[in-house]
């Protein structure tokens, strides 16, 4: 399926980006890695180059929050691959504490990335999409279908991710763009090593109602969704049975969340460590993940 196709990848350094870039590398898709540091990128694309033989890798250093810049990185790899066939935008940052600890730059900067970012880059991508007939993969999260403790910033953007893919599905679907909202729940990647270790124990004790995965569990479901042509895909038997509770029993899923949080309920006097964080770091995954899938 994707096969010679040309996939630009935001967030391609790291995490799902990255994992995701490998397993395209491996189906043969040329592809374009999108994020800031420069090396991280270096080092993502050797690494695809040493293990995929023959992949075809570049990058492109760009931070998706500059609007002007986003758009000449999306010029620039269409004009040199001939084309965009498909835009995943799995480029996010995280900032993890209590809402009245939080500052307003806290808030813009998420939204800044998470989702003007994507804005930028899928408005620069569009005419190259509508000319390939190819497809959008948005990566939200769970935390675009819920909210969460410690998430409000992150929350807030990744739900109106969930409604701009939404309805930008209903727009592109008659000019043959295909729209694809991915929704994980918590994985290991580098963005959860650094929340590790400093979350708040509310936080950790909500999200963990849904057991953390693999990347790789994530990687197989997104690919299959995409493959059977799925607009919401919930990577995970675990998690989709979980999004399937939200949709239909709301209130259940809340006394759930409720209990997990009262039974380690800290509040923001009592916390200590410091709550802000900026997941852009990388390291080795935790290791206290659960096979799913
Ligand atoms: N990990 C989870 O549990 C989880 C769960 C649900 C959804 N998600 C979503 O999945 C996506 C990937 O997360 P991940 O865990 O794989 O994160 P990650 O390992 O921290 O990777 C994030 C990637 O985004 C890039 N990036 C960040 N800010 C950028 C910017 N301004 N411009 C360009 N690139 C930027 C980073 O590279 P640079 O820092 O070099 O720019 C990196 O390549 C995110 O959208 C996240 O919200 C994650």
């Amino acid at each position: 399926m994707f096969r010679n196709q040309h996939v630009v990848i935001t967030g391609g350094s790291s995490g799902l980006g990255l994992a995701l870039a490998f397993a395209l590398a491996r189906e043969g898709a040329r592809i374009s890695l999108i994020a800031r540091d420069p090396r991280k990128l270096e080092a993502a694309a050797n690494a695809i180059r040493t293990e995929v033989r023959d992949a075809r890798v570049g990058v492109k250093p760009v931070d998706v929050a500059d609007e002007a810049a986003a758009q000449a990185a999306i010029g620039e790899l269409a004009w040199s691959e001939q084309g965009v066939d498909v835009l995943i935008n799995s480029a996010g940052i995280l900032r993890e504490g209590y809402f009245e600890d939080l500052a307003m730059t806290d808030f813009r900067q998420v939204m800044d990335i998470n989702l003007f970012g994507l804005l930028h880059v899928t408005r620069a991508a569009l005419p190259h999409l509508k000319r390939s007939q190819g497809r959008l993969v948005n990566i939200a999260s769970m935390a675009g279908l819920s909210g969460v403790f410690g998430y409000t910033p992150y929350c807030a953007a990744k739900h109106a991710l969930v409604g701009l893919t939404d309805s930008l599905r209903y727009e592109l679907a008659p000019q043959g763009v295909k729209v694809h909202l991915v929704c994980p729940a918590e994985f290991d990647s580098p963005m959860v090593d650094a929340l590790d270790r400093s979350r708040t124990p509310e936080n950790r004790a909500h999200t963990l109602t849904i057991p953390k995965t693999g990347v790789e569990v994530i990687v197989k479901g997104t690919l299959a969704g995409i493959r059977a042509g799925r607009f919401l895909i919930v990577p995970g038997t675990r998690t989709r049975m979980a999004s399937f509770f939200m949709r239909h029993f709301p209130g259940i899923t809340r006394m759930v969340g409720d209990r997990a949080i009262r039974q380690v309920y800290a509040g923001p006097e009592h916390h200590s460590s410091s709550p802000l964080i900026e997941c852009r770091e990388t390291g080795l995954p935790l290791g206290n993940s659960k096979p799913d899938d």
